[in-house]
């Protein structure tokens, strides 16, 4: 089987395998399914012989359109508290042994240049396709068998290991191995090849599954109340489920994007309200009090608009009622107008969902894994890794992080 699988190396020789019907069995130490992120980055590390499938033509495609086409591949500020997890304690360990900087040694080991856009997100100066690249070489190196346009089926636990089949276009072939990794990924953008596969394949061992959602994605709402001032964006703080981010806020035609709201997204539970903050730097009050010395006849709106784009302070006027001049404006009814602003309280009617969500929260009960390893803890052999795990990370580069942690604890334990 060995010599099968030195012929069979790449995509190219997919028409070695054996053909259906004389279904021969190929051994592996370790079958991983999903070629992204921690799937690419466990192949590359775990040693032996490796089998790498995934259903779509290419590995690593949500790296490639990551960060506009430069990949935000991870943050110098990662620690644990940058994750969404059941148990917060759970992502500390994979997270301390393999680091940003380890990351960053081997980016730089391959001459990927990289540079700090915000708030420590590291983004490729060039593209992207570096990363993958870089991965698929490692993969190559380590001479791991890629399987494209292919999945795998009947997973079932054996004596010493895992049995199924591998299907590809043209060929299902009987496959076991010692070691079987998932990192098929949660279930956003669906478009992209996301599937539930790997939750179900959880439930099939009896594994507990997390309730899984949307994170990281934009919030909507069914009135449209925000389309005629779509595409304004000014900095806010954007709180839901207890937690505030300070970043820009976007309206668009069917709700609030922006950074800020995308990570609020990831707290934030059906029914629940929001609350956006127009006054971050809390410094309005005083402005306008002084303005109101020199500009006391000008309309209250002209000058409000000093300070906030002019058109969200036309849709503020209709909603708060903002008539008159500055002069009209006692300090008690400025006091309240940047009470009302630094609170303002709404609640989405819901969240574009998987069609446009950078995450899905939820997934694999970390309390079944060991937080070292990635292995099922009643099940020897079996891992699960990246997105499918319920942990998740926040906007920035830190769920890519968590893909090469949590593919490198596995790999490591390989
Ligand atoms: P990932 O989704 O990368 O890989 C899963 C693989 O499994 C896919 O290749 C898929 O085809 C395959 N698969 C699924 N079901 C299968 C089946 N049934 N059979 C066979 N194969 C199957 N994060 C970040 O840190 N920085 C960033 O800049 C961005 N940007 C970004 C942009 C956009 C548009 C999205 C959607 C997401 C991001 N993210 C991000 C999040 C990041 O992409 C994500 O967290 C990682 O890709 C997760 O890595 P995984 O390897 O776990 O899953």
């Amino acid at each position: 089987s060995l010599s099968l699988r030195k012929a069979a190396h790449g995509i190219g020789a997919l028409t070695t395998l054996p053909t259906s019907g004389k279904a021969r069995s190929m051994q592996y130490d370790t079958v991983i399914l999903g070629a992204g992120a921690a799937g690419m980055m466990c192949a590359a590390h775990a040693g032996g012989r490796v089998l790498l499938v995934d259903h779509a033509k290419a590995p690593g495609e949500k790296i490639r359109i990551s960060g506009g086409g430069r990949c935000n591949f991870t943050n110098m500020h990662c620690t644990a508290d940058a994750f969404i997890c059941a148990n917060p304690h759970f992502p500390k360990s994979a997270l301390a042994k393999y680091t940003q900087w380890d990351f960053i040694e081997l980016v730089d080991a391959h001459g990927v240049k990289w540079h700090e856009k915000t708030l420590g997100q590291l983004f490729c100066d060039t593209s992207a396709k570096e990363i993958v690249a870089m991965l698929r070489g490692l993969m190559d190196k380590a001479q791991v068998d890629l399987r494209l346009q292919s999945t795998l089926s009947g997973i079932r636990r054996t004596g010493n290991g895992y049995a199924m089949a591998l299907t590809t276009p043209d060929t299902s072939t009987k496959i076991t191995a010692t070691h079987l990794v998932i990192a098929s990924g949660g279930k956003s953008i669906p478009k992209m090849g996301a599937t539930g596969r790997a939750y179900e394949i959880a439930e099939s061992f009896g594994i507990p599954v997390t309730p899984t959602r949307a994170g990281l994605v934009p919030f909507t709402f069914t009135d449209a109340r925000f389309a005629p001032i779509s595409g304004t964006a000014t900095p806010a703080r954007v709180t839901a489920g207890g937690t505030s981010f300070d970043e820009a806020l976007l309206f668009t035609h069917r709700g609030l994007s922006g950074p800020a709201v995308l990570q609020a997204s990831s707290y934030w539970h059906d029914g629940a309200p929001i609350t956006l903050n127009l006054l971050p730097q809390n410094d309005l009050f005083p402005k306008l009090r002084d303005q109101r010395q020199t500009y006391g006849r000008r309309n209250f709106t002209t000058e409000l608009a000093k300070h906030l784009p002019a058109r969200l302070v036309d849709h503020l006027a209709t909603q708060f009622d903002l008539t008159g001049n500055l002069a009209d404006w006692s300090d008690v009814r400025l006091q309240t107008l940047c009470d009302t602003l630094s609170n303002w309280e709404m609640t989405p009617s819901g969240t574009e969902g998987y069609r446009t969500a950078e995450v899905t929260l939820g997934g694999i009960d970390t309390d079944a894994l060991s937080s070292k390893t990635m292995e099922v803890k009643n099940t020897p052999g079996l891992y699960f890794i990246g997105e499918a795990v319920d942990v998740t990370g926040w906007l920035g580069g830190y769920n890519f992080q968590w893909a090469w942690s949590s593919g490198m604890a596995a790999a490591r334990h390989i």
